[in-house]
């Protein structure tokens, strides 16, 4: 057989073809099991021996030059429309995604009530994790024997005397009152420690958000007005609350508030302890002492101040019932949000 003829009709057989099922129909025409290339190669061993080795070598090029016009046509056909795709891959595959990232829910809760403050005129400040004893503690007027101050309640650190990781972000009123003249409105959203024996309700670490406003004539309906406003942008504007008198050391009076159940509108159901009420914070207008240590004009000035748990929001508003499925990383729960 004549290599060079069969060599000039391969170039203009791939002339022809524009669609890979062509290239294919091409390809085994001549490589494949019963193509042309086989059909040479077989007669190698009839050729007289002089002849043998130069024709193999003939047919050896024909190979490579057909696999090299072919490896050329793929290219070009996976660069040109529609085929392209089907080249590059199966289009039916699925995809790779890329998973983003998301905030976690307690992070998302806590912006969102830090906004709802904001808008009311309300400052976001931040304070330390690890705090004094005078700040977490005395400043706020809870006294040497209160039981919250004995170390069964709060982790001190041992090889700093007076030091502790913060109760509550309470102290954070102290600092800020001591660095800033009124008025003042403030919300503080941060970690809090309490060595509580882990469960479904307790965590030895928790985030609170605490708030204060402290100006001239500031009046506890002033403090109901705002936690009203508060309240119904997190839970909706049916949402009724009542304020149960309560003690906290730093306030006088102090309250403890509460909101309409959310799943039940009030008339009691399992979640609210058939009461009807669900407890969401504490609060109050700010004691003259604490007052007194920040050097803060009591006779001039009055204020009040809250203090609620994130978690406790963030588990009524999406009804979860177990405080440990926050902090387990466990990303089937936090894709939800
Ligand atoms: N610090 C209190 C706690 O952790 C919460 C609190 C109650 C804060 C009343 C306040 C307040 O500012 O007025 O339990």
């Amino acid at each position: 057989m004549d290599i060079k003829a069969v060599s000039a009709q391969i170039d203009a057989d791939i002339q022809e073809i524009n669609s890979l099922e062509a290239l294919e129909q091409f390809r085994l025409k001549y490589l494949g099991r019963k193509g042309l290339v086989a059909e040479l190669t077989s007669a190698i061993p009839g050729l007289p021996q002089e002849e043998r080795a130069r024709f193999g070598q003939e047919v050896n090029a024909l190979k490579n030059k057909l696999l090299s016009l072919i490896a050329e046509k793929q290219k070009t056909l996976a660069g040109s429309s529609g085929q392209a795709a089907q080249a590059a891959g199966d289009l039916g595959m699925p995809g790779i995604s890329q998973s983003l990232g998301q905030l976690h829910p307690l992070t998302q809760v806590t912006d969102e009530i830090c906004a709802i403050f904001n808008r009311m005129g309300f400052s976001i400040v931040e304070g330390p994790e690890i705090e004094s004893e005078y700040n977490n503690f005395t400043g706020l007027n809870i006294p040497l024997e209160h039981p919250s101050r004995e170390a069964f309640d709060t982790f001190y650190l041992k090889n700093y005397t007076k030091m502790l990781l913060r109760s509550h972000t309470s102290p954070v009123q102290v600092r800020q009152m001591k660095e800033q003249k009124p008025p003042l409105a403030i919300v503080v959203p941060g970690r809090v420690y309490r060595p509580d024996a882990v469960d479904a309700a307790h965590s030895f670490m928790f985030h609170q958000i605490e708030g204060f406003m402290v100006d001239t004539g500031i009046k506890f309906s002033d403090l109901k007005g705002i936690l009203e406003m508060f309240a119904q942008a997190v839970f909706g504007n049916d949402i009724k609350m009542r304020f149960r008198p309560h003690f906290f050391p730093f306030t006088e009076p102090s309250a403890e508030v509460d909101i309409s159940c959310i799943i039940c509108k009030g008339k009691g159901c399992s979640v609210c302890g058939r009461k009807g009420w669900l407890e969401i914070l504490g609060s109050g207008m700010i004691h003259p002492n604490v007052f007194k240590h920040v050097g803060i004009d009591a006779d001039k000035y009055t204020g009040f101040a809250f203090g609620l748990g994130i978690e406790r929001i963030a588990m009524l508003k999406y009804g979860i019932n177990d405080i440990r499925l926050f902090f387990e990383n466990d990303l089937r729960f936090l894709r939800q949000f």
